[in-house]
């Protein structure tokens, strides 16, 4: 079953087609982040008004690099949420017409959910699985016990854990996102000793939830406390953000592994691609000698791309009429489409 997926929830336009939920037969992405690299963060019009103009190129490259035409497809995919209204609507729009165009069924995504299934294009994780879903607005822990069987085990109460790294970064300085921007400035901090100058808040707290805007203020408070070393000390604070970051993601996302004694540990979403994170969990995980299947999608299938909304169609299909598609940009992970 060959399906096209189609993604544009926030600032990437992206168009996949992928063989039986794991084979990637193209998989294109148009991002507008260097447009909004200039204001510092996404705004939402102007990439609602970006998505618009690359939607159908994208689609149309996408088929052209997987040698096929629409009579090949079987299925239509689309992210319904969550994401910005703007630019789902594009996405849903399109996915719209051309399944009602082409007669093909359409297939509703939860984009959150979706992110999981990059794990599933490499090969198949046995369940339960746990995992951590990490991008620019959400942080979730959850628990998979087949497709479609999802329970919430925790999350942030306030900033995801990609928003913190991106506010991080501007109060660095360093450009959108901020997440590959931290990651890439932490490389030129040569550590000398292990003196931690931020928090790591909830670490402690017998919960499986994080807490990031803290993180952010303390950042705020140590550039303010001396604004002219900024630059001599960039590096080494973007150290100081990451370490801090993935400390709390491993041992919280750890603590569950032990509770709940999973088969898989799967991470997930755009803050999964960073380097350190996966490094800390594989060296944490042979430490204490867990023994699990720790799995993380190569880089370029963590960030927003529509090879994982194929797959999660492929596996989770429930189809819907072009009638009923419906945006929902609050859209939790574990809410019903
Ligand atoms: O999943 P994603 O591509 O889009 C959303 O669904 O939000 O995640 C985007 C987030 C941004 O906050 C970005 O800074 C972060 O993922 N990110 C990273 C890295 N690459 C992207 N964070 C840390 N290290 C990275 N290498
Ligand atoms: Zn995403």
């Amino acid at each position: 079953m060959k399906i096209l997926g189609i993604e544009t929830s926030c600032d990437e336009t992206a168009a996949a087609i992928v063989e039986n939920g794991t084979k990637i037969l193209s998989n294109v992405v148009a991002s507008s982040a260097e447009m909004h690299a200039k204001t510092g963060g996404v705004i939402p019009e102007q990439a609602a008004r970006q998505q618009v103009r690359s939607v159908l190129p994208v689609i149309e490259t996408a088929f052209k690099e997987a040698g096929l035409s629409e009579k090949d497809i079987d299925l239509v995919a689309v992210t319904v949420g969550p994401g910005l209204i703007g630019s789902l609507l594009v996405g849903i729009e399109t996915a719209r017409t051309l399944s009602l165009l082409w007669g093909k069924p359409l297939i509703p995504v939860n984009h959150l959910v979706a992110h999981i299934y990059a794990n599933w294009l490499t090969n198949e994780p046995e369940f339960p699985a746990l995992e951590l879903v990490v991008s620019g607005g959400h942080t979730d822990l959850v628990l998979m016990r087949g497709h479609g069987k999802i329970e919430w085990i925790g999350g942030t109460r306030d900033d995801a854990a990609g928003e913190c790294f991106d506010k991080c970064a501007r109060l660095l300085g360093l450009s959108y996102p901020g997440g590959p921007a931290i990651s890439k400035a932490a490389l030129e901090y040569k550590k000398t000793n292990g003196m931690q100058l931020f928090p790591r808040p909830m670490i402690n707290d017998d919960n499986f939830d994080w807490s990031f805007s803290g993180l952010k203020t303390a950042v705020l408070r140590e550039v303010k406390s001396n604004p002219t070393s900024l630059k001599l000390r960039r590096a080494e604070l973007a150290a100081q953000v990451q370490e801090a970051i993935t400390d709390v993601l491993v041992e919280k996302t750890l603590r569950a592994v032990k509770k709940f004694e999973p088969r898989s540990l799967l991470l997930a979403g755009g803050v999964a691609a960073n380097l350190r994170l996966r490094e800390k969990f594989q060296e944490e995980i042979a430490r204490r000698k867990i023994k699990i299947d720790f799995r993380v999608p190569p880089p370029g299938l963590c960030t927003d791309n529509a090879a994982y909304i194929a797959a999660y169609a492929y596996f989770v299909h429930s189809p819907t009429g072009w009638q009923q598609l419906k945006a929902n940009p609050e859209l939790t992970i574990v809410g019903q489409i």
